[in-house]
């Protein structure tokens, strides 16, 4: 799975054109490709993915059901709108948003209750892998999800080291190899998805791709251009 975050990037008429440019990415049926654009044009841009094989996601939501919440989008919003999936937790929405995780659980029930899968976001900061604590840092983050009985089954889980995403560094080999093992461990699924996250680009895909365990990418930068996107896709289907 190959997701793009297009994060508050794009203009409308730019979205469109570059949602067109994704339609047109040769993907094999067994890769699913999906964007998920800032939310105002998710609406045009589900017309532009009408007939293709392109997921459509937001890139946030809550869980609340229609009512006072100014600035807000819910779940079933988001479903409505065409969406199939919807990124939650991200950590540029928990260091600016104060999101937590356990904030985040009616976010999450609610995408599950709609038919949609969350692409649950999770990753330490430089500080924390420094001082040895990214596993458990990791692992905290996921808990809440667990506790609360959540069906993980149906949650794909995005580990982006915060200090990776848009940076230029990605992880090591190694490191995602460690994480993506214990992602699994904590959630108690060995099939569970999990998406690698941070600087991915068509320079340093194959290298992320070979870590064991990984079972794709959420994409930032490198998304917001076809080819970019184009050459991270192919990637993955040579690995
Ligand atoms: P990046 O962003 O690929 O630009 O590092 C990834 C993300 O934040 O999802």
């Amino acid at each position: 799975m190959i997701i793009g975050n297009w994060k508050m990037n794009t203009a409308r008429a730019d979205a469109i054109a570059l949602a067109e440019a994704v339609v047109g990415i040769a993907h094999q049926p067994a890769t699913r490709v999906g964007i998920c654009p800032p939310a105002l044009w998710i609406d045009p841009i589900a017309h532009v993915l009408e007939s293709s094989s392109i997921l459509l996601g937001a890139q946030d939501c809550i869980g609340d059901q229609f009512g006072a919440q100014t600035g807000c989008i819910n779940a079933d919003m988001a479903h409505d709108a065409g969406c199939s999936m919807a990124i939650l937790g991200h950590s540029e929405r928990r260091a600016r948003f104060g999101e937590t995780s356990e904030s985040l659980l009616p976010a999450v029930a609610a995408v599950l209750e709609t038919g949609m899968f969350p692409v649950f976001c999770v990753g330490e900061t430089r500080e924390e892998r420094e001082s040895g604590r990214a596993l458990d840092v990791v692992a905290q983050q996921l808990k809440p999800l667990l506790k609360a009985g959540l069906d993980v089954s149906g949650i794909v889980i995005a580990y982006e080291p915060v200090w990776a995403i848009g940076s230029g560094l990605s992880a090591t080999r190694a490191d995602i190899e460690e994480m993506h093992a214990t992602v699994r461990d904590v959630v108690g699924r060995a099939d569970a998805l999990v998406l690698y996250g941070g600087s991915v680009s068509p320079d340093s895909a194959d290298e992320v791709f070979s870590a064991e365990g990984v079972s794709g990418a959420l994409v930032g930068g490198a998304s917001l251009k076809a080819d970019k996107f184009a050459a991270i896709v192919a990637a993955w289907e040579r690995k």
